[in-house]
């Protein structure tokens, strides 16, 4: 227990006590001049749309505030119109289905959503490429592609697993996993955003540019999915190497923002001078140091602490905004370094890492993931 934390959860359950009146069982992506914006409707397959429910539930297990809870269900419904559309879905059924229904079963013990997860699930299973052993990005007819940010959605093929005692979900789940680990890792612990393979021999071909500067570049919230994906598999399948690779991005990221007063900049090798910088990054990664953590111990345990706490708190005394009159709470995030218009902006799960971030600090935190 830390006693600054301590008092930023207290501050953060104020403001979203409020956030919540005003937006009950809304779908926001991002908060301009402080009033979010709701991509409720349509067919809501957007990947961000779990992250508000996520936060409300984070809360509720915390606290029992039941208008968090009621909210967080009232999103998880809306999103059953992803479910029936089908067609817009993507690999980040994850982010979205972990943060309602998985999280709702794992408090509740409500069947229907269980049976969301698994639906869920089972859609992400059906992407994996057999001859390339990975799961296919996007919906962006390259059937060739498969990026970093999907190591935040193996969890829900992890659980899945458990769940039917069917190892099929795990054994994808794993082999995405090293597939990513050999061609989106380097060996100075940076990572690539998309690995693009021949999608009938399943072949390597090469790094393409995504959300960063350049494919050999280190898009931040890259580097951050990483840490805490290869965290994650390392928790569900105690295979040493995932942590040592959670590791080895970690102390590279935490290299990078040494530089930065603990904040990290979109890119950490775009050309200096031309990059803003991401504090979403910076609440994920801070979140994937407090995985590692959990599995080390002494010293070494401390180290990945002490790196998330530094973050955390550079973030709560400079970035975040508690006026309970706005919505969203951590500022200057970004989507991706090409995309002028959506950087250092509100985002919706820089609120929410920042928000399992500081219950973590507390032990307080919902294993979402
Ligand atoms: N697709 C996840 C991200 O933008 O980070």
């Amino acid at each position: 227990m830390v006693v600054w934390s301590q008092e930023m959860l207290g501050k953060i359950n104020q403001k979203m006590e409020r956030v919540n009146d005003r937006n009950f069982g809304k779908i926001p992506y991002s908060a301009e001049d402080g009033k979010y914006n709701d991509l409720s409707g349509g067919s809501v397959d957007w990947w961000t749309n779990g992250f508000f429910a996520g936060s409300l539930w984070q809360l509720y297990q915390w606290n029992g505030n039941e208008a968090f809870k009621e909210s967080a269900i009232a999103i998880e419904k809306k999103l059953d119109h992803a479910l029936e559309d089908f067609v817009g879905l993507h690999h980040d059924v994850g982010f979205m289905w972990l943060h309602t229904a998985v999280a709702d079963y794992r408090i509740t013990g409500n069947e229907k959503s269980k049976k969301r997860g698994l639906h869920a699930a089972s859609l992400l299973l059906a992407r994996f490429n057999l001859n390339g052993r990975y799961l296919v990005a996007w919906n962006c007819e390259v059937p060739g592609w498969a990026i970093i940010d999907s190591m935040m959605n193996i969890p829900i093929l992890y659980w899945a697993s458990e769940q039917l005692g069917d190892p099929r979900y795990l054994q994808v789940a794993k082999a995405h996993a090293d597939t990513l680990e050999k061609y989106l890792v380097r060996s100075d612990g940076s990572v690539g955003h998309i690995a693009e393979f021949d999608p009938q021999s399943g072949l390597f071909k090469k790094l393409v540019r995504g959300q960063g500067y350049s494919p050999e570049s280190s898009w931040s919230r890259g580097q951050a999915w990483a840490i805490y994906g290869f965290a994650l598999s390392y928790r569900y399948t105690k295979e040493q190497h995932y942590l040592d690779t959670a590791k080895k991005i970690a102390n590279y990221f935490i290299g990078n923002v040494s530089q930065t007063e603990a904040v990290p900049l979109i890119d950490f090798r775009a050309p200096l001078g031309t990059t803003k910088i991401d504090t979403s990054a910076g609440a994920c990664a801070a979140c994937g140091f407090l995985e590692i953590a959990e599995h080390l111990s002494g010293m070494e345990a401390r180290y990945y602490h002490k790196a998330a706490e530094k973050i955390l708190r550079e973030l709560a005394d400079n970035y975040i905004d508690l006026d309970l009159e706005k919505d969203g709470m951590l500022q200057k995030s970004s989507h991706s370094y090409h995309q002028k218009a959506e950087t250092e902006i509100h985002l919706v799960y820089g609120d929410y890492f920042f928000i399992e971030g500081i219950l973590r600090l507390e032990d307080q935190a919902l294993a979402i993931w």
